[in-house]
């Protein structure tokens, strides 16, 4: 399989949010899509390696919230690039918490959802999960993953050396 081919399927990207027990962790995804309206289900995949996923198979929830073209590229780098296993990835944000769960106060919209099930592959685990609350934040054009790959990954980059020599991950 040419696997550059898997480029052309693009999706918008976005920050997980999940609550592990009281301490907002999450990561960002691009690997989510909309399955059904009625109930609103959506699918998202974690890779296994993430911690944001383990929260998420003990607490049954997350938090999405869509980013538009004129986010700050840090935000798409500091959630990206580093687990929460040793960094607090939110407290480098403004942001909202509603039960537990964050959501970026600089986003397009805001989703709140309960896992239905799952399923596991060797590389990623796809959540199936309803969507039980949104929220329009402000109008504007979503960031979708072709815009980071053809121009956006280069402003992201610039963040790279900062949050790998953070203290913090040194010590992780
Ligand atoms: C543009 C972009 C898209 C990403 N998409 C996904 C995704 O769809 N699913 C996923 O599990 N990780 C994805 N990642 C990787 C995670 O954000 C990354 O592994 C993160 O460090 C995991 O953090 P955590 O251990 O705190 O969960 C993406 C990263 C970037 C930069």
């Amino acid at each position: 399989m040419d696997t550059d081919a898997l480029f052309k399927l693009t999706h918008g990207i976005y920050i997980l949010g999940a609550d592990d027990n009281g301490r907002p962790v999450g990561c960002t995804v691009d690997a989510v899509m909309q399955v059904a309206d009625k109930p609103t289900v959506i699918a998202l995949s974690c890779r296994n390696t993430s911690y944001t996923k383990s929260v998420i198979e003990q607490s049954g929830r997350f938090s999405l919230s869509v980013l538009g073209q004129d986010v700050d590229p840090f935000v798409v780098a500091d959630f990206g690039f580093q687990s929460s296993r040793t960094v607090d990835k939110w407290q480098e944000v403004p942001h909202v918490t509603e039960n537990g769960l964050p959501c970026l106060q600089n986003c397009l919209a805001c989703f709140f959802c309960k896992v239905l099930n799952q399923q596991s592959f060797e590389s990623n685990t796809l959540f199936v999960a309803e969507v039980v609350d949104g929220k329009n934040m402000a109008a504007g054009e979503p960031l979708t993953y072709f815009d980071y790959r053809t121009s956006f990954k280069e402003k992201v980059l610039k963040f790279l050396p900062n949050i790998l020599n953070r203290k913090e991950n040194k010590n992780g």
